[in-house]
């Protein structure tokens, strides 16, 4: 070893003692005649301190340091007399007394430091240093606890871990594939798994009986702070299991991790329906840090000649608890929040709850007191709240005030990002009515398509609807949601034949189309499937919230920028025409 300690692990107790370090430079702070150095690595930061008067060799290297240098050190521990209580090691020091350079650097594009004042796409180019950071490398270390003990977890629960391939099929179904040319067989094309979904189902009906898998899976969509063209999943499937088994067992996987990884102990986590998450939230993740339920207005605000209300299909409100001292100002920008076209609302109404009980709204004209009152029990508001209301098209309102309620919640400070709040969100649809999904393949466009994935099983008593009204159907499909981010979903899965190629049909697909596609799948269950389900939590979204952050890329060592690029390795890039010519490839402008 080039070292007998590491940067993070010398204490009181060690002084006299003679040691090794090596690190890089992190600070040289040069006082003419002493000069300190902070000397970093993985473990931690310790300050070197070297005499430079009585020791002319060291003066020479000293005077050629510069940040991010690899140095060797070697030195005594010593007391410090000026103590730093932010710093494990900080109430020593090495008193230097030899320095080899291991390797210079050049200067850094940014500082090397938890504030660094390198911007995102900088810091992209050069992951590497940014993976020097002590902040960015803590992510990565809770990744790598939260990997260990999900194994740990789930080998004491006599799962095992396979692994599935990654040169797989392309189906039209789910999110566009990334695909792979074969030079092997001329035109035609492997594609990467957007999940390891069939190959999972097929090792349920080899007999494995509980599968996992910590597993990278491509999904070609929009990008998004939550969403990577790769990443990860902890895949799980189960064979002999009800939904209840499932969620009990991934129930406990979650509160293990929150314990053993955050210290943190969560109650049982409640089950909601979709319908009720739709109704009382306007999504199907709730973020349930906070209340503030939807209320809906319908019954309570028509036929007084507002046509805005009379006109809408849904007119939909919150309380939002305190705010009634909101501004003029504070509520134009908050109108005109709701107007940007993100959110899409065509304005905002709202009454003031005011502290001495009278209520005030931005409508007058239309509502006196004796109607407020109405909207006010109906919203439950009290002295100092703020009811906003909003009205127009049943789903792009819904969806409006659902982001509205988030705002709100933001600008209230009801969303701590210390606080966690799980939830299932059970009793799912199957199917839902595609009017063109940009996500999806414009193919598909007209078509049901399956809300989870088409291996979901339709809950029993609802699959005589399967002819007759599709969209009514409810599926044994659940998401578990943490903090109104979808973390995790599974179902129990169709384990029969027929069914099985009943659902290809509703789904559109012919006899032939479902045979090419899934026969393998369809075959198998000829051979004896067992009943089986499972779940795959979203590995990046999990780690992104125990650790604080909203973004996934800070937990992904080396991830993508928003137009799915790797701006540090150039990559997607274009190949070579002899390459292509292999590949049987065509170019287009
Ligand atoms: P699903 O498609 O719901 O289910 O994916 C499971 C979880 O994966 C995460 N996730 C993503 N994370 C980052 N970037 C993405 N682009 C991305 N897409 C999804 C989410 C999501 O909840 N095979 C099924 C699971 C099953 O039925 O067992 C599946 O893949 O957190």
């Amino acid at each position: 070893m080039l070292r007998t300690n590491t940067c993070g692990e010398l204490r009181i107790e060690n002084v006299n003692q003679t040691v090794t370090l090596c690190g890089w430079v992190q600070k040289i702070k040069d006082l003419g005649s002493l000069t300190f150095i902070d000397l970093r690595d993985r473990y931690g930061i310790t300050q070197l301190k070297l005499n430079i008067d009585s020791d002319s060799s060291l003066n020479q290297i000293a005077k050629n340091l510069g940040r991010e240098f690899v140095l060797q050190v070697t030195g005594t521990v010593i007391e410090r007399e000026s103590k730093n209580k932010n710093n494990p090691t900080g109430e020593i020091e090495i008193l230097v007394t030899q320095i080899n350079i291991l390797n210079k650097s050049i200067t850094p594009p940014f500082t090397i430091e938890d504030e660094t004042d390198g911007g995102d796409e900088l810091r992209m180019k050069y992951r590497y240093l940014d993976l020097r950071r002590t902040i960015v490398r803590k992510n990565l270390e809770l990744r790598h606890r939260m990997a260990l003990e999900t194994r740990n977890f789930l080998d004491k629960q006599k799962f095992i871990e396979v692994e599935t391939p990654v040169l797989i099929k392309s189906t039209p179904e789910g999110a566009r594939d990334f695909v792979v040319p074969s030079r092997m067989n001329k035109n035609q094309f492997y594609a990467l798994p957007q999940s390891p979904q069939t190959f999972k189902q097929l090792l349920m009906v080899s007999g494995f009986d509980r599968y996992y898998q910590i597993v990278k899976c491509f999904r070609d969509e929009d990008l998004r702070a939550d969403r990577q063209p790769e990443f990860t999943q902890i895949d799980c499937e189960m064979s002999f299991v009800e939904q209840e088994d499932i969620l009990q067992t991934f129930e406990s996987l979650t509160k293990h991790l929150f314990k053993v990884v955050k210290g943190i102990d969560i109650p049982e986590i409640p089950r909601m329906s979709y319908a009720d998450a739709m109704k009382f939230y306007g999504n199907d993740k709730p973020d349930t840090r906070f209340e503030m339920k939807l209320v809906e207005l319908n019954n309570t605000v028509k036929g007084k000649n507002f046509k805005v209300f009379d006109d809408a299909a849904l007119v939909v409100a919150i309380c939002a608890k305190g705010a009634a001292e909101y501004t003029r100002k504070q509520l134009d920008e908050l109108t005109e929040w709701v107007k940007r076209p993100q959110i899409g609302a065509t304005g905002l109404v709202y009454a003031r709850h005011n502290t001495d009980g009278t209520l005030k709204s931005s409508v007058d004209k239309f509502y006196n007191e004796e109607e407020l009152k109405k909207w006010s029990e109906s919203c439950g508001s009290e002295p100092g709240d703020l009811i906003l209301v909003l009205a127009g098209g049943e789903e792009k309102t819904r969806k409006a005030i659902s982001e509205l309620r988030l705002e709100m919640g933001t600008r209230l400070g009801l969303r701590d990002k210390n606080k966690f709040s799980c939830l299932w969100v059970i009793d799912f649809p199957l199917l839902e009515w595609n009017e063109g999904d940009p996500n999806l393949l414009a193919s598909l466009a007209g078509r049901w398509h399956a809300k989870h994935h088409p291996f979901t099983s339709p809950k029993p008593e609802d699959i005589h609807l399967l002819d007759t009204d599709p969209g009514k159907i409810r599926a044994n499909a659940y998401d578990i949601v943490i903090n109104g981010v979808e973390v995790g979903g599974g179902s129990i899965r169709i384990h029969n034949k027929d069914l099985q190629a009943k659902m290809f049909e509703v789904l559109g697909f012919t006899k032939e189309e479902a045979q090419k596609q899934f026969g393998f799948l369809m075959n198998a269950f000829e051979f004896g499937a067992p009943p089986h389900g499972g779940i795959a939590f979203g590995f990046d979204r999990f780690c992104s919230l125990f650790g604080g952050a909203e973004s996934i890329r800070d937990f992904i060592a080396f991830p993508k920028n928003n137009s799915g690029k790797d701006v540090m390795i150039d990559s997607p890039s274009e190949i070579s025409d002899e390459q292509l010519k292999e590949l049987y490839i065509k170019t287009y402008e």
